[in-house]
């Protein structure tokens, strides 16, 4: 079948077979391979991307269903070399050290202060659930998206 979704900004069109995932399509067909994959049971949140501004784990989406939809991956965060004030705070936190959760860690952070602008650290740990990380201990995660959120707060006000 053929899909046309809109990745990162820019339309893109490809055949697929129906059973293709999300995260194959993002690979394998548009070559962004910053979404991870870590399982293949819907546990790790390693290819956690944005759909439509939602955090959705893109291994339990298949293309077909983001068809004529929007899809955001850690590739589209930055601004040409200015990194998303999310990606700026797992740096500033030293919220990663492998690196290979923090695409998927980052991309459902952005979506949890979209949708609770000032979470407490227990709703940051609650809100991040879904997203394991082997290395951290996840300390420093949680204080990166605190202080993201906190970021974005005084820019609000
Ligand atoms: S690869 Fe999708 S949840 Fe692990
Ligand atoms: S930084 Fe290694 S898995 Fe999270």
């Amino acid at each position: 079948m053929q899909v046309s979704i809109n990745v990162n900004g820019e339309q893109r069109s490809h055949e697929v077979e129906d059973r293709t995932l999300l995260v194959q399509y993002l690979r394998d067909d548009c070559g962004l391979t910053g979404t991870n994959i870590g399982c293949d049971t819907t546990s790790c949140g390693a290819c956690t991307v944005l759909l439509d501004g939602e955090s959705v784990k893109s291994c339990t989406v298949l293309a077909a269903q983001a068809d004529g939809h929007q899809v955001t991956t850690i590739e589209g965060l930055a601004d040409g070399d200015e990194l998303h004030p999310m990606q700026r705070a797992f740096q500033r936190k030293h919220g990663l050290q492998c690196g290979f959760c923090t695409p998927g860690m980052v991309m459902a952070s952005v979506s949890l202060i979209e949708e609770n602008p000032n979470p407490t650290e227990a709703e940051v740990r609650a809100g991040l659930e879904g997203n394991l990380c082997r290395c951290t201990g996840y300390h420093n995660i949680v204080e990166a998206v605190l202080s993201a959120a906190e970021e974005k707060q005084g820019a609000a006000e």
